[in-house]
């Protein structure tokens, strides 16, 4: 089939992708452009982010496959053709990254790192309390492909995990404690001393982490947000860190990207910045995971990953 893969990205990266996933569909054509082929010989798309209606108008389309795990800004075109199923890409070796970035910032804040760091930059000798990890219970938000991934390590990791998701469908991860529901986060607030966010954004967890969130953590508690910048409220975050109602924010990922150089993350000793590489898409094994897709449309097999619309994810 012809695939046409479309993405808002630097030119050596769209050339990457075109050869992973060429190579990945020895037996289809992947495509650059619209115009090399008819637009209604387009029968799938592969896509980060695209340009605006850059879906548009192509009546042979069957699937829209995304590079991104998730698809919020995807959904967001109002161009988006209507009813041509849209997989979000789930990738191991993703999962295993961010297990990865959650094992490292968890035991950085269990351990005192970032308020070593502090010491540091003061020449301050002062070796604080050490705790096990049995006594820094974790909550993951999100159970989803990431936060499952993430929650099962850490509890392997020996700490105390609860996964928390926004409706009660889904298994739980192993070793971990599932709730749902409202309510049953605000009863967990004030028990966890890292919170980790791998929820998708969706109108429901748009701003989820406000002030009123944090405030309910202990004062010392850490926030590791790992999903999307628009689940947290920036005022109400810098106001709890202020305020020594939070202790410290790992943060990969903001509402601008890249995160302006004047803004204050950049420079509070509180905060841990990341350039949104907590999990980068892996070109081999996510090209991989695409042209499994792409092979069960050609096949006329059952596509994997299918997005919900009206859920969001
Ligand atoms: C990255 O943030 C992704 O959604 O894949």
């Amino acid at each position: 089939v012809n695939i046409l893969l479309s993405g808002q990205w630097r030119a050596d990266d769209q050339a990457a992708w075109q050869q992973a996933l060429q190579a990945a569909l020895p037996a289809h054509r992947v495509l650059v452009s619209r115009g090399e082929v008819a637009d209604a010989a387009i029968a799938a798309a592969i896509v980060a982010n695209p340009a605006p209606a850059a879906l548009a108008g192509l009546p042979g389309l069957r699937l829209i496959q995304s590079l991104w795990a998730g698809v919020e800004r995807l959904l967001a075109d109002p161009t988006l053709p209507a009813d041509v199923p849209i997989a979000r890409m789930v990738d191991p070796a993703m999962n295993q990254a961010m297990a990865e970035t959650a094992l490292w910032a968890t035991l950085s804040l269990h351990r005192g790192f970032p308020a070593y760091a502090r010491q540091q930059a003061d020449a301050c000798w002062q070796p604080l309390p050490q705790r096990r990890a049995d006594e820094v219970p974790v909550l993951v938000l999100g159970g989803g492909q990431m936060g499952g991934t993430a929650a099962e390590a850490l509890a392997r990791q020996g700490y105390p995990v609860t996964v928390w998701r926004r409706s009660a469908a889904g298994r739980s991860p192993d070793g971990c404690r599932a709730i749902a529901g409202m309510p049953a986060l605000r009863a967990a607030l004030p028990q966890a001393q890292v919170v980790i966010n791998l929820l998708p954004l969706t109108p429901q967890t748009a701003g989820l982490i406000d002030y009123g969130f944090l405030a309910a953590l202990p004062p010392d508690a850490g926030l590791v947000n790992l999903a999307r910048g628009a689940h947290v409220v920036d005022a109400d975050l810098l106001a709890a860190l202020d305020a020594g109602a939070l202790g410290h924010a790992v943060l990969d990922v903001f509402q601008t990207e890249p995160l302006p150089a004047d803004h204050r993350y950049w420079r509070h000793p509180r905060v841990t910045v990341l350039p949104h590489a907590a999990a980068m898409t892996d070109h081999r094994s996510a090209a991989a995971m695409a042209a499994r897709n792409i092979e069960a449309l050609a096949q006329g097999a059952p596509l994997a990953h299918l997005v919900a619309r009206d859920a969001g994810y």
